[in-house]
């Protein structure tokens, strides 16, 4: 409830005084672009804006604003004439104060919880049971990957379709030219290094897209039964602050040298590609956090398209960064079980193989694997948050 309304700085913010005593401050050219009357938004199903850009005043001001219903109603009069109401609840869960703005940037993304080697311990877990067959659960998993990048879903059947069964009860398969889910397996004629016993180097995902797939899953059906085959999987979000603090130089390489990042095969479909993407192995959001991390060995091209000069400190900045991904401060190795499936962000993690060892082909290790877009993800979990747990920063009309 609103206790006192006035317009200041010559009309051009409102401020709203609240029953608790404090203050709100609302910019007239905001409200005028928000009034929800029938001239300037459509009621129903879609609920969007009608009043054009074109038409909207930047420099308009309120020439006059009262409260009305006692309390109950905010009225005003823009500089053109129009006239609008706002309850002051819907004002409210709007407010431009920091702590306002910091709940609503929760709601869109829940805070980053780097880490380093010692999650280990207390790996974010889940079982695959629950996780299909509770909503709760469901928000619970889809949580701590935003926060960790990453969950462990146990004791899922060791059958191929689990993969398509989740990420159906997240959202849909994100398709790439290798089609929806894929299978890894030890092959006799092996197409790419993760059909072989070889160590799998650390690296992101299909670093070739400028959308790359925003989460990765994968089920070991079957496991190696030999020495060798742990997961190993380290957080970018966490070693780019660290490079950042430790190396600023090796860190600026690495997030404006543009490499050429290549893939260029038949894919599933039988069809010829040419992925082709220039971009920097680390990219920044505006905050300066790590938006998109592109690690990869076998998919950077021998083409390389940034200055000379650049080219050997790049290199060093790149060792640097991998010996970190490496380090026992920040790596977590994990032989998986049957039944596991480890789902985990594909832009911010790194994630790898140790090689098979004792011949390699001793029990037909078996994973199927599937990938995700992280819009529909968080889509999802705001959907489980509203519904269980109502809506309590305010986003909603
Ligand atoms: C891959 C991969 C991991 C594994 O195929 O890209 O990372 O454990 N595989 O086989
Ligand atoms: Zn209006
Ligand atoms: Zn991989």
């Amino acid at each position: 409830m609103a206790r006192r309304v006035s317009a200041t700085d010559g009309g051009r913010r409102v401020l709203l005084q609240w029953a608790d005593g404090t203050t709100s401050a609302f910019p007239a050219v905001w409200l005028r672009d928000n009034c929800h009357c029938a001239q300037c938004f459509t009621s129903g199903a879609i609920h969007v804006r009608t009043l054009l850009m074109e038409h909207l005043d930047v420099d308009c001001t309120v020439q006059e604003v009262k409260l009305e219903q006692e309390g109950a109603e905010v009225a005003m009069r823009w500089s053109d004439g129009h006239a609008g109401t706002f309850s002051p609840g819907w004002l409210r869960q709007r407010a431009f104060e920091p702590a306002q703005r910091a709940a609503r940037g929760v709601v869109c993304r829940p805070t980053l919880q780097p880490w380093d080697a010692a999650l280990a311990a207390d790996l974010p877990r889940l079982p695959f049971v629950r996780v299909m067959q509770e909503d709760a659960a469901l928000l619970e998993a889809l949580l701590h990957l935003e926060r960790y990048g990453l969950v462990l879903l146990e004791e899922a059947p060791a059958q191929p379709g689990h993969v398509r069964r989740l990420c159906e009860r997240i959202a849909f398969m994100r398709t790439t030219h290798f089609g929806e889910e894929f299978t890894v397996r030890v092959k006799v004629d092996p197409t790419s290094i993760a059909y072989t016993a070889r160590n799998i180097e650390i690296h992101t995902d299909a670093c070739y897209y400028d959308y790359m797939p925003g989460l990765q899953i994968l089920h070991f059906i079957v496991q190696y039964e030999g020495k060798g085959g742990e997961t190993q999987l380290a957080d970018g979000a966490q070693i780019c602050r660290d490079l950042r603090q430790q190396d600023p130089d090796a860190f600026q390489l690495l997030t404006t040298v543009k490499v050429d990042f290549k893939n260029v095969t038949m894919g599933e479909n039988g069809k010829h590609h040419f992925k082709l993407l220039q971009a920097p192995v680390i990219t920044l959001d505006s905050e300066g956090e790590l938006q998109c991390l592109r690690f990869t060995t076998s998919q950077r091209d021998s083409y390389f398209s940034a200055p000379i000069e650049q080219i050997e400190p790049w290199y060093k900045a790149m060792k640097k960064l991998l010996n970190m991904f490496y380090d026992d401060k920040y790596i977590i190795k994990r032989k998986m079980k049957e039944g596991d499936m480890i789902v985990f962000d594909n832009v911010r993690l790194v994630h790898g193989r140790e090689p098979l060892l004792e011949g390699g082909c001793v029990g037909e290790r078996h994973l199927e694997g599937g990938y995700l877009d992280w819009d529909e993800v968080r889509s999802r979990r705001r959907v489980l948050q509203e519904r269980l747990q109502g809506n309590p920063s305010g986003y909603g009309f």
